[in-house]
């Protein structure tokens, strides 16, 4: 067992962006910064309903999921071209760097372009080119998950995974993602299922805002491998027990839970507590560009609203790698890595 050496609160946040991470829970789109999204709107001839980057910037304040969606949605109206695409996960990748994220599992929402009568292969040629030249440029690995929308119907995500099927080698997974109360993981069953035949890796949304019972049904319906913010398990007892037993990870988002108010405030935000039920929780940006941070950012001012120590930090990063879809290999190495940096850390008396 590898021995965390104590670090004082003064130094703490700069191990946390020092640590090597994986970021598993951010939605490509919610990555447009408003300067981008006024760039493409130039390039492409859109008009949005805002006057200025400072008009879009200031309607980001948000009372719930769904107040976020309608402007998140809005923003993606944008994306039209393959390079539209390219250049938003490049600028993404190139931030994640910055933050010593070495591994990232992408999710992008084909439905809010293939509905704008964008082709499915300019979306995903676009987002995988971005990452192939990311990796080469910086060596990050990057891979991406489709995600369904889930106000839509199943009948809409089978259409869109059978559009998607000729570029499957592109994409390692499938998720389930927008307005999370009223539609539930079951309605979802059999394209999931068809999902899992076809060899993809499942994660869904659930207990964002939804109930615990829509957890259950994500991991006994829909056979999800993780789920994606999970924050209301913690009113469940035996949903608790099984996902500590099985590891199952959480990819928790708390700036995102801050800015939809999840939680009143971020010192309310209940990490510490995953974490001390043994349960694999991870920290991520969901939607940066909207919630006010990337993914060093979520790091550095939990830590700082809560009593997280050098300990749990360790644990994130390690959970973060464990929780991926990376090959062992890949894994063994960062969490090398993880360790390395701890040790730079340990402080001397001389
Ligand atoms: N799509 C983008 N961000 C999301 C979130 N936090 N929850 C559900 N769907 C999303
Ligand atoms: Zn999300």
């Amino acid at each position: 067992m590898f021995k965390i050496p104590p670090v004082s609160a003064a130094r703490l946040p700069e191990l946390l962006r020092a640590m090597p991470k994986a970021e598993l829970h951010i939605h490509i789109e919610g990555s447009l910064e408003p300067e981008l999204i006024f760039a493409l709107a130039q390039r492409n001839g859109v008009t949005l309903p805002y006057a200025s980057v400072q008009a879009l910037r200031s309607a980001y304040a948000f009372s719930n999921l769904q107040s976020f969606l309608d402007i998140y949605y809005a923003g993606a109206s944008v994306l039209l071209h393959e390079q539209d695409f390219y250049d938003m996960a490049r600028a993404y990748l190139a931030r994640a760097v910055q933050d010593n994220v070495v591994h990232a599992e992408i999710f992008f929402d084909p439905q809010t372009h293939t509905a704008r009568g964008v082709p499915m292969e300019t979306v995903i040629h676009g987002l995988h080119r971005a990452c192939q030249d990311a990796r080469a440029e910086s060596g990050i690995s990057a891979t991406l998950i489709l995600c369904f929308l889930r106000h839509l119907s199943e009948e809409d995500a089978f259409a869109t995974l059978e559009q998607a099927l000729p570029w499957q080698d592109k994409f390692i997974g499938v998720g389930l993602d927008s307005s999370e109360v009223g539609h539930p993981p079951e309605k979802f069953a059999r394209v999931f299922a068809r999902c899992r035949e076809l060899g993809l890796h499942v994660v869904a949304h659930a207990g964002e805002e939804g109930p615990p019972a829509y957890i259950w049904s994500a991991l006994d319906v829909l056979g999800a491998e993780r789920i994606d913010h999970g924050v209301q398990a913690l009113h469940d007892v035996a949903l608790v027990q099984r996902l500590a037993q099985n590891r199952t990870p959480l990819t928790v988002c708390p700036l995102s839970n801050q800015k939809l108010c999840v939680f009143p405030n971020l010192k309310d935000h209940n990490l510490p507590q995953l974490l001390e039920a043994g349960l694999c929780a991870t920290v991520n940006s969901d939607d940066p560009a909207y919630f006010g941070g990337y993914l060093n950012d979520n790091l550095v001012q939990v830590f700082a609203a809560t009593d997280m120590t050098a300990r749990h930090a360790y644990q994130l990063a390690s959970n973060s790698f464990e929780a991926s879809f990376a090959p062992e290999a890949d894994k063994r190495l960062w969490q090398h890595r993880l360790k390395e940096v701890f040790e730079l850390f340990v402080e001397h008396d001389y």
